[in-house]
């Protein structure tokens, strides 16, 4: 059956006491909208429809999606009137079902909505409910004695015993498109909030005989929307909990879980051990017997097998080859490529570079828009000079060099295979393979110098 998902986005959110729509604020990294959208494609919906409101350029600028249909709710009038908005959408295809999700609830996920869905086939229409001990403010699940559902009563039209019932709407729904469209076209606003509730289309359902049914979420918290920021920190805690277990069941062993932080898409292998205090963010891909050791952050970078970061360390937008060590306090920044047995020690910065096998830049050294070749050594305090003031020049060092420490290399220079560089040289020429270069003054000894005392 084809898929049409609405979802709701128009809410203001004033309690977040914000500039930014609510739908836009973050939940591991990324805006609540872009979740739901995200699991709107994960169940591969034919059409998405996201009904906006508040700060509506904003909330449409947020995403880059052509096949998106934008639907303006101007006035908040209920969650069937909002609903109502997206009926000429759902027009042009009719023959299907509509799911109907909240923006403001992240953390709901494929598995679940599946099961939703998938009720659908022997009823009419289906709600996601959920047991909570304290259900007040929520709209309340009446069953039937054949326990399919009665009706959804909002807290604010209950009486005593309604109230009592712990079953609650999450508000997620779904239903054959043809009759949800007849059912929201019915609705009225008689009731203590004159609002639209699209909960009333459980009742205009059960009128016509056809069957109802919620399906329990067992794990509350997935359901679970946010009004305030403090409900925000709390999904992101969900979210950051869930994302650890993840990797814990995959392999990883996680020191102190509770601090390792992660936004994106982490892949993992197996026996990957990440040390406290760890952030993973954007597409991470970290292979077997890896080592992540304590305070590290790594964006969107590619970590081979047996690779060791030691504590300290920052990796962004690079491949580390097999085996690497890097760190403590190494800094690798964007378009690096390290090949297999590399080594980048401490107070290292790499930029825009490419190195081969075997190769070591072991302490306090600067290596931008640089090509270094196999088992090179670059030796302590080496500076590629790859700016000019207006425009960056390469460094490509051969197989087998030798850099001395203290020297720079001032690019566009290039240093053919098995060079020796003497300490302390400033090299601005090419330097020939399999020589010493150096480039030094001359050290003299001043006779007869007096320090300079106090006076
Ligand atoms: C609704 C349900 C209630 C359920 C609760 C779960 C109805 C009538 N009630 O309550 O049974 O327990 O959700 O949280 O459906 N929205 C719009 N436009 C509107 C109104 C709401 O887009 O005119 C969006 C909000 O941004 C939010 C969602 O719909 O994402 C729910 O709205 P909210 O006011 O929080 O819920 P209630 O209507 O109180
Ligand atoms: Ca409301």
């Amino acid at each position: 059956m084809s898929l049409n998902v609405i979802i709701l986005a128009a809410g203001k959110g004033s309690r977040m006491q914000s500039n930014i729509p609510k739908v836009l604020h973050h939940v591991g990294g990324q805006s609540m909208l872009k979740h739901s959208l995200d699991v709107a494609n994960e169940l591969k919906a034919d059409k998405i429809i996201v009904v906006y409101g508040h700060g509506g350029d904003q909330v449409k600028a947020s995403i880059n999606n052509d096949n998106i249909r934008w639907v303006e709710q101007a006035e908040q009038l209920g969650t069937g009137h909002a609903v109502q908005q997206a009926i000429p959408e759902l027009c042009k295809n009719p023959q299907s079902d509509t799911l109907v999700l909240y923006a403001d609830v992240p953390l709901v996920q494929r598995s679940t909505l599946q099961k939703l869905l998938a009720d659908l086939q022997d009823s009419e229409l289906v709600v996601l409910s959920t047991m909570l001990d304290q259900p007040t403010g929520y709209g309340r699940i009446v069953r039937k004695n054949d326990q399919t559902l009665a009706k959804i009563v909002e807290e604010k039209d209950a009486d005593h015993a309604i109230k009592a019932i712990k079953e609650v709407n999450t508000g997620i729904i779904c239903a054959n498109t043809l009759n949800l469209i007849k059912w929201l076209e019915q609705l009225d606003n008689q009731n203590a909030q004159q609002e639209y509730y699209l909960t009333d289309c459980i009742e205009l359902a059960g009128k016509e005989n056809k069957t109802v049914r919620a399906v329990v979420c067992q794990e509350s918290s997935e359901v679970m929307g946010v009004n305030s920021r403090v409900q925000l920190a709390q999904i992101e805690k969900i979210y950051q909990s869930r994302q650890r277990t993840r990797l814990m069941n995959a392999g990883v062993t996680c020191k102190n879980p509770e601090t390792l932080y992660i936004e994106g898409h982490i892949t993992v292998g197996k026996d990957i051990t990440i040390e406290p205090n760890v952030q993973l963010k954007g597409n991470v891909r970290i292979a077997d017997n890896v080592t992540i050791k304590m305070n590290s952050i790594i964006i969107d970078a590619d970590l081979q097998a047996g690779v060791t970061v030691n504590s300290n360390s920052h990796i962004e937008n690079a491949v580390i080859g097999k085996h690497c060590e890097i760190g403590p306090y190494a800094r690798i920044r964007p378009d690096t490529t390290l090949a297999d047995n590399v080594k980048i020690g401490n107070f290292v910065e790499i930029k825009k570079a490419t190195i081969s096998a075997g190769s070591k830049v072991n302490h306090l050294s600067y290596i931008g828009d640089a090509e270094i070749g196999k088992n090179t050594n670059i030796g302590a305090g080496t500076i590629s000079c790859n700016y000019d003031g207006a425009n960056k020049h390469k460094t490509v060092i051969g197989d087998n060099v030798f850099v001395g420490s203290d020297t720079q290399l001032v690019a566009p220079v290039k240093i053919s295979d098995g060079a020796t560089i003497g300490a302390g040289s400033t090299i601005t020429k090419d330097v020939p393979a399999d020589k010493l270069t150096l480039s030094r003054s001359k050290q003299i000894t001043i006779k007869n110098w007096l320090r300079p005392t106090k006076k």
